[in-house]
């Protein structure tokens, strides 16, 4: 569905910043922390990725490994909340018409790739909830314990290979959207990227 405004509201540009940066830090954060080594020291603070900009306090001694891998968990976690809300908001505030002087096959794929990302952009988290559901070390969020693990290798297996897949489709997904937005600020030329902006 629709609507003759040519912008999206306030509440949907916020959402569609924050989760589009979170998710690129999610990779990145994803790449970096399973490249770390099993065996390291233990500490209590951590200079976030070694940039000397934040450094994290802890209450407890933990591994390099454990610390990148529980603050994954955390930010999957929470914005798994805000696609859920994001979906909610999208369902009751429909989006502005698609612009006039697209073509009907562009119309086709722009909303395609839409559906597609909302759809994966649930699934990727939820796998790796399942996966960490399914291991032995369980979820906690920001430190509070959400779930025991239940300590299934064969389960958490399947959901590591599901979360390893669905990344791979979202990565795809959104270099096609990206592409797209350029072709639509630079070629076209026709205030695409405006509709997701507040000015
Ligand atoms: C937007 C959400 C998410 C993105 C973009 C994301 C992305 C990634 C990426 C890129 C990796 C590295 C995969 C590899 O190179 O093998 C990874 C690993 C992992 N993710 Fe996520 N993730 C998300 C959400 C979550 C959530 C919500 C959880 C759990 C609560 C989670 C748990 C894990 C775990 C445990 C691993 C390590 C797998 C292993 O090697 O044992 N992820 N994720």
């Amino acid at each position: 569905m629709a609507t003759s405004s040519t912008k999206y509201t306030k509440t949907a540009i916020i959402l569609h910043w924050l989760i589009g940066f979170g998710i690129i830090f999610m990779f990145l954060l994803g790449w970096y922390m399973c490249d770390l080594p099993k065996e390291a020291p233990k500490s209590m603070s951590f200079d976030l990725f070694d940039l000397g900009i934040y450094t994290w306090q802890l209450s407890e001694e933990t591994s390099p490994r454990s610390f990148y891998f529980n603050l994954h968990k955390s930010v999957g976690i929470t914005l798994l909340g805000l696609i859920a809300f994001r979906i909610f908001w999208r369902l009751t505030h429909p989006a502005p018409a698609l612009l006039k002087t697209m073509k009907a096959w562009e119309k086709k794929l722009a909303n395609a790739t839409h559906h597609a990302l909302y759809l994966i952009m649930v699934l990727l988290p939820a796998s790796g909830v399942a996966m960490a559901l399914y291991s032995k070390y369980g979820i906690k969020w920001f430190g509070i314990p959400l779930a025991e693990g239940l300590g299934d290798e064969a389960m958490r297996d399947i959901f590591k290979n599901a979360h390893g897949i669905i990344g791979i489709i979202l990565l795809t997904l959104l270099v096609l959207h990206i592409l797209a937005v350029l072709k639509h600020t630079f070629v076209n030329k026709d205030g695409t990227l405006k509709r997701m902006m507040f000015k």
